[in-house]
């Protein structure tokens, strides 16, 4: 939706607002609430009870991160609150924030397949990944499980 959105605001066409404001709420809802909670409220405590030696840095490194995501969905959400007053001056704030948030996920995502899988893989047992995953499942019904099911 973003690419679709970003093609759009370089060929210089309109982008529904509405598109653009649930792109915000998808970021804030489905992101950081919900993924980011399951990870920082279940995944990452459970890694530091029985570390590998790396595990905290690379923990640290992630929960930065995070931060940086967070920092990225409030200027996406001044850049569309921008767009909606004024969509031509508010149109390369917004394309400018998209392509933060397109170089920032690619390397985000290589760090946590291939830095804290791993780690997680060895050190967690099949009881406490299957803890984990109970506490996943509470967290869903936090944000509605038909806003969930719906994102
Ligand atoms: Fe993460
Ligand atoms: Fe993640």
């Amino acid at each position: 939706m973003a690419f679709l959105a970003d093609e759009r605001l370089a060929d210089g066409k309109a982008v529904d607002a509405e598109m653009l404001r649930n792109l915000v709420q998808f970021m804030r809802m489905f992101a950081e609430q919900c993924h980011h909670g399951k990870e920082e409220q279940y995944l990452f405590p459970a890694l530091t009870k029985n570390p590998v030696p790396h595990t905290r840095r690379v923990l640290k490194t992630l929960e930065s991160k995070h931060r940086r995501v967070h920092t990225l969905t409030n200027g996406l959400a001044q850049a569309v609150s921008g767009y909606v007053l004024d969509p031509v001056a508010g149109r390369e704030p917004v394309a400018t924030i998209f392509r933060d948030i397109a170089a920032f996920y690619p390397r985000h995502i290589w760090k946590e397949e291939y830095l804290l899988f791993p780690i997680a893989k060895q050190v967690l047992s099949p009881s406490e990944q299957e803890e984990i995953g109970r506490g996943f499942s509470d967290i869903e019904p936090e944000i509605g499980s038909d806003v969930h099911h719906a994102f």
